[in-house]
């Protein structure tokens, strides 16, 4: 063998070496132990007769003086593993003193259960339960008890939603909200997929920002001037803050966004925004997440379509997914659910002008608080009639009126609109905003003075402009109204774990 070869093979079983080292240096060794309720009460292999340990939270149910039950639960899926432990297994008389709210670990045998529940039927194939029979290979450990089992606010019935909120630290360990966390937690992984699969490259947007996105002045700043002592009126000078200059938490990533854009093409952004709207209203948090592509070389149609793709393959990820919370709001929170979520999949979205929405919300003008005419602002209930009453459906209206929207959108030839589009869904409105961007540095520069806007504070964004300007559109999907759509949960307060709104930043 030459001694090119014998270098070659070297190599490589050094970079085997290297590999196999890598992998058992970040191995995670606890994970072994845990096992997930969701999986085994999925898995055909439980029968087998294995011991199996499970750790976790919650409950107990009945007993009697052979044996008692626990409902058991791990936050891997809603359903709660029965676990049914003889009184022979030592330590018994302790586990009878628990009440619910204890975290344990149980060591058993996972059976068939003797009576197979039919209410379950769809979601699993049997029904199983973990027994602890026998003090030679079953064993329990109770972690920590109840101390306070009388002012536990948690009981077993089903608790309203505006309580729960209350109790904001504890409400994951209620159905609907592990529910709602792992719908939102399958919907961040299925935003990476989408875009990724997509050639879309993930960009880290600054959180503190110096200019206003939407315009629309509803931001909170940024300073370190204000301290406790501070009282009554005081007149801020932000050349001695922080960043010497007044600084906000960003309304949207989208101007640093198009920056990335014009030199690296398609991208995207998934992050916290934040807006100080005083909106009181079930759809609306002063803390809330956006998803925020910008593609390149595209129109304002790319955009919808792009739109519309997300939106359904969020909806075919979670049913694929998380069949079984799904299962749960049908059965819960949204009758017909899962037949509202195929709809929407197996249906092209509407796409119809502002001005002809106008014209069609017209006809049914009595029935509205907000008088309908051209030029307006779309009200909640006008969008809300658009897609629920009229197209039963996701309608996309494009091309608003320039004074109602943004400056960086790009004017039409009609001098009067602008390429822009809402995504209207029923129950919930607007989950969608977006926009062809004006590629145009003359017409943005007047738009920025037509709007008022401070020409210099854009200095950079406007450069984008001048040096190789491109077209270039995107939008931004609220993440939380997204997790409404497809969970039917007609609060955004409970679409997060733990909500900010006017006058609430508990927990
Ligand atoms: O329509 P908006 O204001 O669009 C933008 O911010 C653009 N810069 C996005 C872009 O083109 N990159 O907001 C986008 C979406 C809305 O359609 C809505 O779903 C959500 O963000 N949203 C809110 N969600 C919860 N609470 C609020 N206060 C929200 N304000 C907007
Ligand atoms: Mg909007």
């Amino acid at each position: 063998m030459g001694i090119h070869n014998k270098l070659i093979i070297k190599c490589i079983l050094l970079s085997i070496g290297c590999l196999l080292r890598f992998r058992e240096k970040y191995k995670y060794k606890r994970r072994k132990n845990k096992r997930l309720i969701c999986d085994k009460l999925d898995e055909n292999c439980i029968l087998n007769n294995k011991k199996i340990r499970f750790i976790n939270l919650l409950g107990r149910g009945g007993y009697n003086k052979v044996f008692c039950f626990v409902n058991l639960n791990d936050g891997s899926c809603h359903i709660n593993l029965q676990v049914i432990v003889d009184s022979t297994v030592t330590n018994y008389e302790k586990l009878l003193k628990c009440g619910v709210g204890c975290c344990f670990r149980f060591t058993g045998t996972l059976i068939l259960s003797p009576v197979q529940n039919k209410e379950k039927k769809g979601l699993l194939q049997h029904n199983v339960e973990l027994t602890l029979t026998d003090n030679n290979i079953h064993s329990f450990e109770i972690y920590g008890e109840n101390l306070n089992p009388q002012s536990y606010p948690l009981s077993k019935k089903s608790h309203n939603k505006e309580f729960l909120r209350e109790v904001a630290h504890l409400r994951p360990r209620s159905y609907f909200i592990s529910s709602v966390i792992r719908v939102r937690n399958a919907l961040a992984i299925a935003t990476h997929l989408f875009f990724q699969s997509r050639g879309f490259l993930y960009i880290h947007t600054p959180l503190i920002t110096t200019s206003d996105c939407e315009g629309g002045g509803e931001m909170f700043t940024v300073t370190t001037l204000l301290d406790e002592n501070t009282s009554g009126d005081y007149l801020v000078n932000y050349k001695k803050d922080f960043f010497n200059k007044q600084a906000f938490l960003t309304v949207s990533g989208q101007l640093s966004l198009e920056n990335i854009c014009s030199a690296m093409g398609d991208v995207y952004t998934f992050g916290p925004t934040f807006r100080a709207e005083l909106s009181h209203t079930s759809r609306h948090l002063a803390e809330f997440w956006m998803i925020e592509p910008e593609i390149a070389f595209s129109d304002l149609y790319d955009t919808m379509e792009l739109a519309e793709s997300y939106i359904k393959y969020c909806i075919e990820y979670v049913l694929n997914n998380n069949f079984c919370d799904l299962y749960y709001f049908e059965t819960n929170v949204e009758e017909g659910l899962i037949e509202r979520l195929k709809n929407v999949l197996n249906e092209n979205f509407v796409r119809i002008t502002y001005t002809n929405v106008i014209n069609l919300l017209m006809e049914f003008s009595s029935t509205f608080e907000t008088p309908v005419s051209w030029g307006m602002d779309l009200q909640s209930e006008h969008e809300r009639f658009v897609a629920e009453k009229i197209f039963k459906k996701p309608v996309i209206v494009y091309n608003y009126p320039k004074d109602l929207k943004a400056f960086y959108m790009k004017l039409n030839k009609d001098n009067k609109t602008v390429a822009a589009m809402d995504v209207l869904v029923p129950k919930i409105g607007e989950v969608i905003g977006g926009s062809q961007r004006e590629d145009n540095l003359e017409l943005l520069d007047k738009m920025i003075k037509e709007k008022k806007l401070n020409m210099d504070s854009y200095w950079w964004y406007r450069q984008l402009r001048q040096y190789g300007s491109h077209p270039h559109s995107g939008f931004g999907l609220g993440f939380e109204r997204l997790i409404m759509l497809i969970t039917g949960v007609d609060n955004i307060k409970d679409t997060i774990p733990f909500p900010r709104y006017h006058g609430h930043a508990e927990f």
